[in-house]
């Protein structure tokens, strides 16, 4: 196979029409066709958002790695463009890793790390590379590639694994930030410079895992927040520590200060930044309104995805949310662009709920807003994409200070559960959901932890009810249909 932009585009357009409609979202990103991983290259540019992923069209598997592309004014709809980057060089070869966007002087500019497997044990190598565009669509990859080559990989440091570049740049000059490992369990973190793009000097490792946080480090993001930096990584493979980390590869933020003179970051605590089934690998951007955004896909590796069979296409991205410093902590917030899409609201309100409730409103497309007050219930939620045996859980016991998403009876697919503790305010429980099809997103007290998880219901699955052990209210209960 001759892996071009060209080739990928046109085999897309020939085979979408086997695409399989019934579990694909409306109102997130996902691919034209294929496969789709990673954000890639998220940036507010010439007035519009683009948002660049890992790709690859010619199945629903991971394959050699394309960079898939869409635009949108609002990061709600999206309109897809040609492919950005194919594996047509023999420094990306086997894979267009991930990467990140910077302009320039009214260019688009994208990074990212070539992959070359060198030996049939899996052994392989990894570069960064840069490829620039006049028009933000058509993208030439530089002839000074590989910027940064292997062999500027400092001695300590994996051989191999040496991937995801996150550019940002301070007191004129670029830096950029890149995933790794000591070769021996601990993921950790590389930091070059640059003043012309060309020439990328390594300052130093500035954050290794303490033992507990992954044996592999992948697509780290360093930003500024109202004066803190934040690093956002995907730690693979880190063990569980009691409700968090319960995935095979998680999310992970810590706030600190990054010293580039000393080569550190530091940091007290890390946190994860979603506690649902599937988010990897995310990565943010600003716009001209100065917000902090932040999307990831909406997957877990190693694991089967339903679509991966007979449908033609597998993963999606997140809804993109806004990053904010609340106190010590990150919350993360939907965008007020949602609000857009809300068609046929419904409202009501001060229902004293005991036993199950059959709400009046259903669907597989659309936004909630929740209030209970706890009162002397033992356990309350929600149940949501119900028929049958079908529903998915989400509920609070309020004895523990726990809330769960229960994905059992979902549907197809993988099942269990996760928890986090969450305290009530007031006496209250405030959520604000949106479902898509197969997914859930779970904004849970104004975002200060958000739940994420793909769903696989019949059709037919479309109930919503609300329920209490013991006796609760609804202080308010809100639906709206999302629709484009
Ligand atoms: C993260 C990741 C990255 C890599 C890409 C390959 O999900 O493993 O580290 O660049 O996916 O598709």
């Amino acid at each position: 196979m001759l892996y071009t932009r060209e080739n990928a585009d046109a085999f897309v357009a020939q085979r979408k029409y086997l695409l399989k409609d019934e579990y694909r979202l409306n109102y997130h990103l996902i691919s034209e066709f294929g496969w789709m991983n990673d954000p890639n290259g998220f940036i507010y540019y010439n007035g519009e958002y683009h948002m660049f992923y890992q790709y690859y069209p010619y199945q629903p598997v991971w394959g050699p790695m394309h960079w898939g592309h869409a635009v949108s004014p609002d990061l709600m709809t999206w309109k897809h463009l040609p492919v950005a980057l194919a594996p047509d060089q023999t420094y990306d070869r086997d894979g267009c890793f991930s990467g990140s966007a910077f302009e320039r002087d009214g260019r688009l500019y994208l990074m990212y790390t070539g992959h070359i497997v060198t030996g049939t044990d899996n052994d392989y190598r990894q570069n960064q590379n840069i490829a620039v565009s006049e028009d933000g669509i058509h993208f030439e990859k530089l002839a000074a590639n590989p910027v940064i080559r292997t062999e500027q990989i400092p001695a300590g440091v994996s051989q191999k694994d040496f991937r995801d570049p996150k550019v940002f740049e301070r007191d004129g000059a670029y830096y950029v930030v890149l995933g790794s490992n000591d070769g021996h369990g601990s993921g950790l973190i590389l930091l070059y410079r640059s003043f012309d793009l060309v020439d990328w000097n390594f300052i130093g490792e500035i954050a290794r895992s303490d033992g507990k946080l992954g044996d592999n480090w992948e697509c780290p993001d360093l930003f500024e927040l109202d004066g803190h930096d934040v690093l956002v990584m995907s730690p693979q493979r880190m063990p569980a520590q009691g409700d968090d980390y319960h995935n095979v590869h998680s999310t992970t933020y810590m706030i600190g200060r990054l010293d580039i003179l000393q080569s550190t970051f530091s940091y007290d605590r890390y946190e994860p930044v979603d506690y649902g089934f599937d988010y990897y690998a995310p990565q943010t951007t600003t716009d001209e309104r100065g917000r902090r955004i932040i999307m990831a896909w909406m997957e877990t590796w190693e694991t089967e995805i339903p679509t991966q069979l007979g449908h033609y296409w597998a993963g999606a991205m997140t809804l993109p949310r806004e990053v904010v410093l609340q106190g010590e902590s990150l919350v993360f917030k939907p965008l007020e662009e949602t609000k857009a899409y809300r068609k046929n609201g419904y409202e009501t309100s001060d229902i004293v709920l005991s036993g199950i409730k059959d709400m009046d409103v259903s669907g597989d497309c659309y936004e909630l807003e929740v209030v209970f007050k706890a009162d002397q219930a033992e356990e309350f939620g929600l149940k949501l994409r119900v028929y049958g045996e079908e529903e998915t859980v989400l509920s609070y016991r309020q004895a523990e200070e726990k809330f769960r998403f229960n994905r059992d009876k979902s549907g197809i697919g993988l099942g269990g559960e996760r928890r986090t503790r969450i305290a009530m305010k007031d006496g209250l429980l405030a959520l604000n959901i949106f479902v898509d099809k197969s997914s859930v997103e779970v904004f849970i007290q104004g975002g200060e932890k958000v739940m994420t998880s793909r769903i696989y219901p019949s059709t037919r699955s479309l109930g919503i009810q609300t329920y209490s052990d013991g006796v609760c209210t609804i202080v308010s209960f809100k639906k709206w249909d999302m629709m484009k």
